[in-house]
């Protein structure tokens, strides 16, 4: 349950608050390619500001491991936030030391200040306390709203709470309801879809759904490991040797709630023209490889879907980004869109097909977060959440 203060537990005016944000963004030639986490901040600074705050906003970009990276400067972004803004937002060269302590003195309430890649320091990931010291010294009040960042124990998302008051903002808020609280406690029956290329990635999600849940609907890459546990022969398909033990005793602890495909698409290449045909699923011919779920599968897990209250889905169904191998993973969006249920899609690449499906209005909830969501299907508690104030 989420029992952290928030934002409207404190009382801002006339206040520096130290906001950390998840802005890691695409960025192509200085241009923000997707800011879907810039708007998903809005709400938090936008309220603040209302009530009287000065802003400055924290982030990192990339991962330029502790050293200024021009092209990892988050100086483009602070242009692209004073324009959804409609304000102008300052910018200050580091996040730390002699620039970010002018401009954050500067400060009038109203205003916002950007800092810059808290990763140009290495202090940032070794969570040094005299990294954290010196950003917490910028303001009076610590926000967190970065949740995608929220699973790094950082010196901007967990050592800056040991020196500041700090409380989580709205976007945090939301998704920990739905990424914590609702999976912990779902209204049933639940279903979880899982897809992406590797179970390996996903154990500990599906050891913790599976205390959970009345269905794990499989797909993607990691499905062509369930079947070489089972002992089909699997073709050229991407398959995860090392993990076939794990897959074994992953189909037997969950024994008829684990859903595999029972039909599939199969391709002569790994090419989005490939040679491809459906086939029910059975020993697959040397030479191919599987890279979609079939129909008849789409169908058995839609009407799973629709009888569910509570969807979480995270990976795809196939190799989405080829028309040819899109067909799963557009098959169970629709189903999931179409569906009553609270529907929760996390992970970068699933958010990437529901968005690309055109069905993203129509999903309860898509997480701004990738390792993070991940982490909280897989039920831990995040380092950034725990550092927060309880209510
Ligand atoms: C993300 O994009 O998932 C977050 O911003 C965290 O980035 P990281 O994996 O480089 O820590």
């Amino acid at each position: 349950m989420f029992n952290k203060k928030t934002v409207r537990d404190i009382d801002v005016r006339g206040k520096r608050v130290l906001v950390r944000v998840d802005f890691n963004v695409p960025l192509k030639d200085g241009a923000v390619m997707d800011d879907t986490r810039i708007r998903a901040a809005l709400p938090t600074l936008e309220y603040l500001l209302e009530q009287g705050a000065a802003l400055i906003l924290c982030s990192h970009l990339g991962r330029p491991k502790g050293k200024v990276v021009p092209e990892l400067s988050l100086r483009p972004v602070a242009a692209y936030l004073g324009q959804v803004m409609g304000k102008p937002v300052a910018f200050a060269d580091d996040c730390i030391g002699p620039a970010a302590e002018s401009a954050a003195r500067a400060l009038k309430p109203g205003e916002v200040l950007l800092l810059e890649n808290t990763r140009f320091h290495a202090g940032e990931k070794k969570n040094d306390p005299a990294m954290a010291k010196q950003l917490a010294a910028l303001a009076d009040l610590y926000v967190d709203d970065a949740f995608g960042s929220a699973h790094r124990a950082h010196a901007s998302t967990e050592g800056v709470t040991k020196f500041l008051p700090a409380v989580a903002g709205f976007l945090m808020e939301k998704e920990l309801r739905y990424l914590g609280g609702m999976i912990a406690d779902p209204m049933q029956p639940f279903v979880a879809i899982l897809g992406g290329a590797k179970i390996s990635d996903k154990i500990g999600v599906i050891t913790n759904l599976l205390t959970k849940s009345d269905a794990i609907l499989i797909g993607g890459g990691m499905a062509n490991t369930f079947f070489k546990a089972q002992g089909y022969p699997v073709g050229d398909s991407l398959v995860e040797d090392e993990v076939l033990d794990v897959a074994r005793q992953l189909i037997q602890e969950a024994g008829s709630r684990l859903r595999l495909p029972f039909d599939v698409v199969i391709a002569d290449r790994f090419d989005a023209d490939a040679d491809h045909k459906v086939m029910p699923m059975g020993p697959i011919p040397d030479g191919w490889r599987i890279l979609d779920i079939g129909p008849e599968t789409v169908r058995a897990y839609s009407k799973v879907i629709q009888g569910a209250k509570t969807v979480v889905w995270n990976g795809p169904m196939g190799v989405f980004e080829f028309p040819a191998f899109a067909k799963g993973t557009f098959g169970l969006a629709q189903a999931v869109a179409e569906s009553d249920a609270v529907s929760i899609v996390g992970g970068g690449e699933s958010v990437a097909a529901v968005k690309q499906s055109g069905l993203a209005e129509s999903i309860t909830h898509i997480s701004t977060g990738g390792g993070a969501s991940l982490e909280m299907l897989e039920g831990k508690t995040l380092p950034g959440v725990a550092a927060l104030q309880d209510k």
